[in-house]
């Protein structure tokens, strides 16, 4: 599906949860906007420091403040009352009380954009990669993805190697999200179509059959591999892009 982005601007009003099925999905560059994440940010501008560990952790609490923002605004409720806490697998959750209304959530970051899924009552694991050159693509893949993955990616020259490669990768990433598990053993057992990463072939054993899910490849207009999981048989989804007040 190639859907349309519908442009969001801060500051975010009151959100409606989507309806069941349908993944609502946040792009954003969070050094671009103009939010004061806290007493440690500083817009772009601002005299925050510059190394790139400094850069690293501003982009970071941006990342985890628009979350709350997102999160709050489909509740109704302040960012700063947002209560999460992490899994045993270190997945980012609500506390029950919250999760209560049926909202389920997750975050991908690379480079310095972030997308945030929002789905009601079915879990959702979102997956972004930037596109870029992977030196190690053909290696990675044998080690990491099922045979006839990594078969089909030893075919490919640059740049379709990099890309399809990344493709994959987010898919793998994007059902773990999902079912929350973390990557470790997973991978190669989670097994898509050769060529067609968004095709769930076959799912570890001990998770729900393929046709339970839904795997969707994103055609982005920004340069990122994507991948959105959910467990439920026929979902869909809309593109949403967070934007300060003033940019075209
Ligand atoms: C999370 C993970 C699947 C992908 O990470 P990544 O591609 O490097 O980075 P992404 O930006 O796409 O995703 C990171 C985000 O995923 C979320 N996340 C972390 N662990 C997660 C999990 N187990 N399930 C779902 N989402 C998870 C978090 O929101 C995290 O961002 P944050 O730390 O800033 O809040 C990978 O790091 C992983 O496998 N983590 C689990 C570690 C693990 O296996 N622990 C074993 C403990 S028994």
């Amino acid at each position: 599906m190639t859907g349309e982005v519908n442009i969001v601007r801060l500051p975010l009003g009151r959100l409606q949860l989507p309806e069941e099925g349908l993944a609502d999905l946040w792009l954003a560059r969070p050094d671009e906007l103009p939010v004061q994440a806290g007493p440690m940010d500083e817009t772009p501008t601002g005299n925050a420091g510059d190394s790139r560990k400094e850069k690293l952790a501003r982009l970071r609490l941006r990342q985890q403040f628009l979350l709350r923002l997102l999160l709050g605004a489909y509740m109704n409720i302040p960012g700063k009352d947002v209560r999460l806490v992490r899994s045993g697998t270190g997945k980012p959750v609500l506390i029950p009380a919250q999760a209560a209304t049926g909202l389920r959530f997750s975050l991908s970051h690379s480079g310095d954009w972030l997308m945030i899924g929002i789905a009601r009552n079915h879990v959702i694991g979102v997956d972004i990669e930037a596109h870029r050159t992977m030196p190690r693509a053909r290696e990675l893949a044998r080690r990491f993805f099922h045979p006839v993955e990594s078969s089909d990616l030893e075919k490919r020259e640059e740049p379709d190697l990099s890309r399809d490669f990344l493709a994959t990768w987010t898919a793998k990433e994007a059902m773990v999200k999902a079912a929350g598990t973390g990557l470790a053993g997973y991978m190669d057992q989670i097994v898509t179509a050769p060529g067609a990463p968004g095709r769930l072939v076959r799912v570890p054993e001990d998770w729900p059959d393929p046709i339970h899910w839904s795997l969707m490849s994103l055609d982005l207009p920004e340069p990122l591999a994507a991948h959105v999981a959910m467990l439920h048989p026929s979902a869909r989804w809309r593109l949403n892009q967070l934007q300060g007040p003033g940019r075209k």
